[in-house]
């Protein structure tokens, strides 16, 4: 008699140390998720900076909650607030220029993105944003604090155990190489394309140096499908431009290259090419499969020129559910296919970092 009430106490005991056991493993193994990178990835660094790329008023935002736009170039969560979901930390990453935060709340993530940035210099030159050096500039400053704020051990800790994200390249070929001469004058693309890995290859060992182990690198969608790129191929029946595709293709591919070789040359690190490409295309080609009814042209606006500042409220053309489209504005994926592209990413990164 006393056996049976006894075996679910002790059930109950086990399920509770199993639950605490996991719990910790899980906090221990991920403690935080640190972005870097462009618009992909951007939680709100640019409000802070003096640059016409902007988004931190409405339409964007407004299935963000609270319908806040923060400047996430979406109209609602973008990749990094579902990741750091997954791995149960915040289901919306801060960005570390927003004064609306202090350092506690960037113990457990952060985001040094900035809309309109690329690998290269030049890129982030063209619209005054926050280049890539400065970004891992803006890391060295929160190591610095956060150190401060949790002690010397702890911040170590979460230095090396964190889910690093890097997310960029689309800009340094959209907004710089095929528009302006100065780099074309220099490299084929396949040069600036090697040039542009060269200059991953030394943000990554930088990282790598100041403690981090754990990366998710993702290199550019296909761009050639972006609703703004779409727009001007009109020898194409507005089609997507292949010649970006293939670029962006054979980008990816060399990222993948220069994964295999830092996993094998840096100690400890662990990298993970987490290309959402294929399936970004597959949603553009079969809206339909997904869920979605409009691929070619974003919900903001007209859908095929504007973002930042030509995407607001006073524009009538606006679609009212978001969630029928691929895209948010001309160069942006909606919420949904955040969520979607995410979705596919995740399985990985938990199979190898949680
Ligand atoms: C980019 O600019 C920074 C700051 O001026 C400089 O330290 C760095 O060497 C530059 N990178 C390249 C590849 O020119």
């Amino acid at each position: 008699m006393a056996r049976d009430r006894y075996i679910p106490g002790l059930f109950l005991v086990a399920i509770l140390v199993l639950n605490l056991v996991y719990n910790v493993g899980a906090k221990a193994k991920v403690p935080a998720v640190i972005v870097f990178g462009d618009s992909s990835v951007d939680a709100g660094n640019n409000n802070l900076i003096s640059t016409v790329l902007k988004s931190n008023f409405q339409p964007y935002g407004r299935d963000f909650e609270g319908g806040r736009p923060t400047e996430r170039f979406s109209n609602g969560r973008i990749p990094p607030d579902f990741i750091s979901e997954a791995f149960g930390l915040k289901p919306a990453i801060p960005a570390y220029l927003d004064p609306m935060y202090t350092i506690s709340d960037f113990v457990t993530g952060v985001c040094f993105a900035s809309a309109g940035t690329g690998y290269d210099n030049a890129t982030s030159n063209v619209l005054n944003v926050i280049p890539l050096w400065k970004e891992l500039e803006n890391y060295k400053d929160y190591q610095k604090r956060l150190r401060a704020y949790v002690g010397e051990k702890k911040a170590n800790h979460i230095f090396r155990e964190a889910l690093y994200l890097m997310s960029l390249g689309t800009n340094d070929f959209l907004e710089n190489y095929y528009t302006f001469p100065a780099r074309r004058s220099q490299f084929t693309v396949k040069q600036y394309q090697d040039f542009l890995v060269g200059l991953a290859e030394n943000f990554i060992r930088e990282l790598h140096a100041l403690g981090a182990r754990k990366l998710s690198l993702t290199g550019v969608p296909p761009m050639g499908c972006l609703p703004l790129e779409r727009a001007t191929n009109f020898m194409g029946q507005y089609d997507c431009v292949e010649e970006y595709n293939k670029v962006g293709l054979e980008f990816n591919g060399k990222l993948d290259s220069l994964v295999k070789k830092l996993n094998k040359e840096l100690p400890g690190m662990k990298i993970v090419s987490a290309n959402g490409y294929e399936i970004f295309y597959q949603i553009i080609r079969k809206p339909s499969s997904f869920g979605f009814e409009v691929a070619e042209k974003a919900c903001c606006a007209t859908g095929t020129f504007e973002m930042s500042y030509l995407c607001n409220q006073q524009n009538p053309f606006t679609c009212t559910d978001a969630s029928k489209y691929v895209f948010w504005d001309a160069f942006h994926p909606t919420e949904k296919t955040n969520k979607i592209i995410s979705g596919h990413l995740i399985p990985q990164l938990l199979a190898t970092f949680a």
